[in-house]
């Protein structure tokens, strides 16, 4: 018996890597019926078969870096981006703050499928969480904003979130409060006029640079082999055999690229995306390819919030993406696996 498993889990890796390469999608289209007994009849085979040699996770992942802003050096700037940030003054009734909806203390979303803004009216699209969200290529499900800094001035003035009427009314509310002045003064030394539109995405941006979450992944990334126990790793073998890490890869495991959801199997939603940001054609229904990190405690999932459950998140993104059908044995040691991305101290 254990002779015949092993044999099974030689083929089925061959038959892997035969079809890992430029044809993997056309490929599994016609095959969704062999996914099944391909991911979950290895049972323990699986862990230690495939390797997760140094070079293997080296192609695919890169550990989070320390930092990717001069705390000590930009002290001034960072206190006054966490302070606005966190201030419900930023909107038109004093009610509502960016960590209204990316909570600090609930790994920078707010749980829910979408957001009230300041008249409770909800837009249609999830909020995405803030922690690490400075890697990632650009901001927003669509990629619309080039960089934290310039995403941060968006909700301020969007009617259904912040809701305040224009830039001046901005600077004007700011302007009377004399903490602000103190701080934009020393925040930004040298300028003439410190409060600025444009500083406060500046300084909000800079906050967000500090929202790192280094993870036990991280640790395995960087040589400590038992920072993963044993199911954790079997999923992250199995993450990288099924072909998720061919779009969530990098240093934030996806927020690299956009793709397509519905890559194989069709997936029903109205929003199209990128599409409305460049008229494309092809970009129909693409969507920057979310962060993993943090994901366990980020639900609920998709662009539109639609999908409750990590659980059934693996399997929509096997079907949708890959064309697999995948049993409970791959959902679980994935899910297990992606509760590694978890920021430490947090789990
Ligand atoms: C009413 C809820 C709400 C408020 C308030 C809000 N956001 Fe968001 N935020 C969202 C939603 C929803 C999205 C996704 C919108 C989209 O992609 O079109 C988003 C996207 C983002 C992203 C992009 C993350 C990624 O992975 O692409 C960042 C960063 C962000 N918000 C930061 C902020 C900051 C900073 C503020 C305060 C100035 C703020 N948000 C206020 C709901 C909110
Ligand atoms: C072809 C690229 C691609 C592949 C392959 C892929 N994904 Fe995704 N993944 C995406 C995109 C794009 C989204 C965003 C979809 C949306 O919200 O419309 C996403 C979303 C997710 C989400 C939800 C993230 C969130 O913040 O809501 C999870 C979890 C996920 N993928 C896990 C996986 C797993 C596990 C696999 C392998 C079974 C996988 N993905 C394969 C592109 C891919």
């Amino acid at each position: 018996m254990k002779v015949f498993l092993f044999l099974l889990f030689l083929l089925s890796t061959y038959s892997y890597a035969q079809s890992s390469g430029h044809d993997h999608k056309e490929k599994s289209q016609g095959d969704h019926h062999h996914g099944m007994h391909d991911n979950d009849h290895h049972g323990g085979m699986m862990h230690g078969g495939h390797k997760l040699d140094p070079t293997t996770l080296k192609q695919f992942f890169e550990p989070l870096p320390a930092s990717i802003i001069d705390e000590n050096k930009h002290a001034a700037l960072i206190g006054l981006g966490k302070k606005l940030y966190l201030d419900p003054r930023l909107s038109i009734n004093d009610k509502i703050s960016c960590s209204s909806c990316h909570q600090l203390d609930n790994f920078g979303v707010d749980s829910q499928p979408t957001s009230p803004g300041h008249e409770g009216k909800r837009g249609g699209r999830n909020s995405p969480t803030t922690l690490n969200a400075a890697l990632h290529i650009a901001q927003f499900w669509d990629g619309r904003a080039k960089n934290v800094e310039e995403q941060a001035l968006g909700p301020i003035l969007n009617p259904i979130e912040m809701g305040m009427p224009s830039e001046a009314a901005v600077i004007e509310k700011l302007k009377k409060i004399d903490e602000y002045k103190a701080m934009f003064a020393e925040a930004f030394k040298g300028e003439q006029d410190p409060i600025q539109y444009k500083n406060i995405g500046v300084a909000i941006g800079a906050f967000e640079r500090t929202l790192l979450t280094p993870s036990r992944f991280d640790d395995f990334l960087k040589g400590d082999e038992k920072a993963l126990n044993d199911t954790e790793k079997k999923g992250l073998q199995k993450f990288i055999q099924m072909g998720c890490v061919t779009c969530h890869n990098g240093v934030a495991i996806g927020g690299n690229s956009f793709k397509k959801i519905g890559m194989v199997e069709p997936y029903d939603t109205k929003d199209l995306g990128r599409y409305e940001i460049t008229g494309l054609e092809t970009d129909k229904k693409v969507f920057k390819v979310p962060s993993l990190r943090n994901i366990a405690k980020t639900g609920p999932y998709f662009h539109d919030g639609s999908v409750a459950t990590l659980d059934e998140a693996i399997r929509e993104m096997a079907e949708h993406q890959l064309g697999r059908k995948v049993g409970p044995g791959f959902v679980d040691d994935v899910k297990a696996f992606l509760g590694s991305l978890t920021g430490k101290g947090k789990e």
